[in-house]
């Protein structure tokens, strides 16, 4: 008898979705100019047409300033029609369609977000690298505001969800933590000052959702280094969000890409092959010989945020996603007995896009990722692809993948 509730239909607000699998939202760097492409079309159709509940559009800026990449996607009426030539695609094929929204804060560039990266706090970011300024509060309610606009054209777009990214060192989550917020006024210091940015993001969220569009947060549960937010902390945030703010649901990661970027995905970064596909200039040498230094490995293990999630479970009552290192249908069906509401993968669905599919056939299905996270080396210039499904890729590149597989 089947006792996995995983090809059951499960609920977030207003939306039913078909069973209990979410794309992860993971940059395509398939947007050129900024705008959805064929090739965005075909992979998030791909991904349906495996069977997931509800797949994600990944990592949209709300206004120009947030852009971090090139081959990012910036939401602005022009793209409308593009993006519900996907979604109508998304739902021939059974499943829902998501796309989440958010600002890089300082994690850009001048020459990509067209002014001085924005902040709560100025300083210097070693990532981009780049000086950075800091908001003014009189500039907080419009960016709050750039929010709730692109929720609206998310619905014109044919969306039945959005996700708001509130973690990962991302603009709000650049709020929230200590780390990076040392402002003096109302937004900065105690706690719940440095969560009064995300509540007028979500305020507008909200408002512009209306009844019919399910609303998740992507947040973290732990920044991942000693000066950054800790569990007490962002078990108070969970809370804000679901009690005073009406989120529908949590995605619960964690991590600070401009400071502990391992510790979202776990394993090793790739440094190699990532200078290998950057830009020229003194970055990618810099990257190859001290990356090693600047972006430490951090063991990965199946289903790794699973303890802490577990914490959260217990604390609130609104539908959890847990997301974080599932490649097997056995982990997927422990953590949904867990009572997690939604699982939802990245690398398992860059890997096999139909891995969904396959679980529904096979009870002991598992992907064939081996975290290597080359698809991350990748993406700072190129679309996201698994080197799985890649011929001929230069030596350099296969000695060290091989270095680091399922390790
Ligand atoms: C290529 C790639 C790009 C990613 N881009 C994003 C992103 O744009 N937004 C985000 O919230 N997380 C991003 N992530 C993190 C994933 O959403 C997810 O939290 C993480 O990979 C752990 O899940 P997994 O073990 O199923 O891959 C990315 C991950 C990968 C592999
Ligand atoms: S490139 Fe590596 S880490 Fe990324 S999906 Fe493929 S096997 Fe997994």
């Amino acid at each position: 008898m089947e006792t996995s509730v995983l090809f059951s239909p499960g609920k977030i607000g207003p939306l039913t979705i078909r069973n209990r699998t979410i794309r992860a939202a993971a940059f395509e760097s398939m947007c050129p100019g900024n705008a959805p492409s064929d090739m965005l079309y075909d992979y998030h159709t791909s991904v349906a047409a495996g069977g997931i509940g509800m797949t994600t559009i990944a990592y949209a800026a709300v206004t120009q300033s947030g852009l971090s990449f090139e081959r990012q996607l910036w939401l602005r009426p022009e793209i409308i029609p593009g993006l519900k030539r996907i979604t109508d695609a998304i739902h021939k094929e059974g499943a829902a369609a998501s796309i989440q929204m958010g600002h890089c804060g300082n994690m850009s560039h001048k020459s990509i977000c067209g002014c001085m990266p924005i902040s709560a706090s100025s300083g210097f970011n070693l990532y981009s690298p780049t000086f950075v300024r800091g908001m003014k509060a009189s500039e907080l309610s419009a960016m709050a505001k750039a929010y709730g606009q692109s929720v609206h054209m998310a619905r014109e777009a044919g969306m039945d969800a959005v996700e708001i990214h509130a973690g990962h060192g991302y603009l709000i989550s650049q709020f929230l933590s200590p780390y990076t917020n040392h402002r003096k006024d109302e937004y900065g210091g105690s706690l719940q000052n440095r969560m009064r940015f995300m509540r007028m993001c979500m305020d507008e969220v909200m408002k512009a959702a209306g009844s019919d569009m399910a609303v998740l947060v992507k947040m973290n549960m732990r920044d991942g280094f000693k000066s950054g937010m800790g569990i007490y902390e962002t078990l108070e945030v969970g809370r804000v969000l679901q009690d005073e703010c009406g989120a529908h649901a949590l995605i619960l990661s964690g991590g600070f890409v401009s400071r502990a970027p391992m510790y979202v995905m776990r394993g090793a970064m790739p440094v190699s092959t990532m200078s290998y596909y950057m830009p020229f200039g003194w970055l990618p040498p810099f990257v190859r010989y001290f990356g090693k230094w600047v972006i430490p490995t951090v063991p990965f293990k199946e289903a790794y945020f699973l303890e802490d999630a577990l914490q959260f479970r217990k604390a609130l009552t609104l539908p959890l996603v847990y997301v974080g290192g599932l490649v097997s249908r056995e982990k997927i069906d422990e953590v949904l007995g867990h009572g997690f509401e939604f699982v939802s993968m990245a690398r398992a669905l860059l890997n096999e896009p139909d891995f969904v599919n396959r679980m529904k056939q096979e009870g002991d299905a598992r992907c064939d990722c081996g975290h290597s996270n080359y698809c991350i080396a990748r993406m700072y210039s190129l679309e996201m692809a698994c080197h799985k499904k890649m011929e001929d890729l230069p030596k350099r590149i296969v000695r060290e993948i091989e270095k680091y597989e399922y390790k």
